[in-house]
C-alpha cells in the first residue's frame, strides 16, 4: 500500500443500500486507493454507522484533487447520495504507542520502557513492550509489584516463584530487591524467551525462567505471585497451594470474582492475609497457615 501523506483525503458515500455497488464501482473507477464498507452490520462503538437500509461507503484518496473529482462525480451520478470529503489524519503509530507506555513507580521499584530515565535511587527494570504481557502499566501488576517490594522489604532473600511470569517483571523484580531462588514459569514458551532476553537487557542474573507446570517445579517458595485470570486460578488451586511456604498473591481477578478464587483457595488449607485494589481489579494475598 503506498505511504500516507498529509494530502490523504476521503470520501463518504451515504446511499440506500440498493446503490451500494454503483458506489464501490464509482469510487474505484475515480481512482480510490482503499474501500471501506458499513452496511450496520457489527459496527463498533463510536464509529459513525449508516441509518437503517442505508450504506456508508468510504475511499481513501491520494490527493485532495482526486476526492473532489470523485465527490462531483458522485453527486452527479448516484441519486439519493449524501457525500462528504474530509482529509484523513496522519497518524504514526510507530511511535504514537510509545508516548502510551508510562513508566510505574512502586515503592522501591521503577518499571519502565527502555526509553525512560528511571529516578537516581530506585531499583529500575527496563521492559521493552514486546509480545508478552507484563510491561508494568497494567493496574494488576502494579499490584503485584507493591506485594513483591512490601514483602521482599521484610524477607530480604525470599525464594519466590512467579506463575504467568510473561515478560519476567514480578520475578526480576524481586531478584532485584535481593530475593533468593527465584523462578517464573509461563504456559508461553514466547512469554518464556521474552524473560530470559528480559533479564539479559537487565543484567539480572539467577532466575530461572521456565515453560513448565507447577508439578515440574520442585519444592516450597517462601513468595509465590500468580498474576494470571480468576478462573485460571481457581484451576491451579490444587497445584498453587502446595508451593506456598509463606505467602501467595493472586492478581487478574476482578473485584467482583473475589468470593470464588477466595473459596478456591481457602479451600487448601490457605488463609486470606489481606487485599489492595486498583481500580476493577483486586490483589487476593494468602499465607500458610502452620
Ligand atoms: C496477566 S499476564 C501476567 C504477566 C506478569 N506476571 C505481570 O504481572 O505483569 C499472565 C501470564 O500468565 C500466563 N498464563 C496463562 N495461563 C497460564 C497457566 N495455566 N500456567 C502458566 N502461565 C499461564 C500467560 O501466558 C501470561 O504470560
Amino acid at each position: 500500500m503506498a505511504k500516507r501523506t498529509e494530502s490523504w483525503t476521503a470520501v463518504t458515500l451515504d446511499v440506500p443500500l440498493r446503490d451500494l455497488d454503483d458506489a464501490q464501482g464509482l469510487l474505484t473507477a475515480c481512482g480510490c486507493a482503499g474501500l471501506e464498507l458499513r452496511d450496520g452490520e457489527g459496527g463498533l462503538p463510536g464509529i459513525r454507522q449508516p441509518k437503517s437500509g442505508r450504506a456508508l461507503v468510504i475511499g481513501s484518496f491520494e490527493t485532495k484533487a482526486k476526492a473532489q473529482a470523485a465527490l462531483k462525480t458522485a453527486r452527479a451520478r448516484l441519486k439519493a447520495v449524501a457525500a462528504s470529503l474530509e482529509p484523513i489524519e496522519v497518524r504514526d503509530w510507530s511511535t504514537e504507542w510509545r508516548a502510551r507506555i508510562r513508566p510505574v513507580r512502586v515503592g522501591r521499584l521503577w518499571v519502565g520502557p527502555p526509553w525512560e530515565t528511571p529516578p537516581a535511587g530506585a531499583v529500575a527494570l527496563r521492559i521493552e513492550p514486546k509480545m508478552a504481557f507484563g510491561t508494568g502499566d497494567h493496574a494488576t501488576t502494579r499490584l503485584c509489584l507493591q506485594a513483591v517490594d512490601d514483602f521482599l522489604a521484610a524477607h530480604p532473600k525470599a525464594t519466590v516463584l512467579d506463575v504467568g511470569t510473561g515478560t519476567g517483571v514480578l520475578a526480576l523484580a524481586a531478584r532485584a530487591l535481593g530475593a533468593g531462588r527465584t523462578v517464573g514459569t509461563d504456559n508461553d514458551p514466547v512469554a518464556v524467551e521474552l524473560a530470559i532476553e528480559c533479564a539479559q537487557e537487565n543484567g539480572i542474573e539467577g532466575v530461572e525462567f521456565r515453560e513448565a507446570t507447577l508439578d515440574g517445579v520442585s519444592g516450597e517458595f517462601d513468595l509465590v505471585l500468580a498474576n494470571i485470570l480468576a478462573n485460571t486460578l481457581v484451576q491451579l488451586a490444587p497445584h498453587l497451594a502446595p508451593k506456598v511456604g509463606r505467602r501467595l498473591v493472586l492478581a487478574g481477578v476482578l473485584v467482583h470474582q473475589r468470593a470464588e478464587v477466595e473459596t478456591a483457595f481457602l479451600a487448601q488449607g490457605l488463609r486470606a492475609a489481606g487485599h489492595a485494589i486498583e481500580g476493577e481489579w483486586i490483589r487476593l494475598d494468602f499465607e500458610r497457615a502452620r
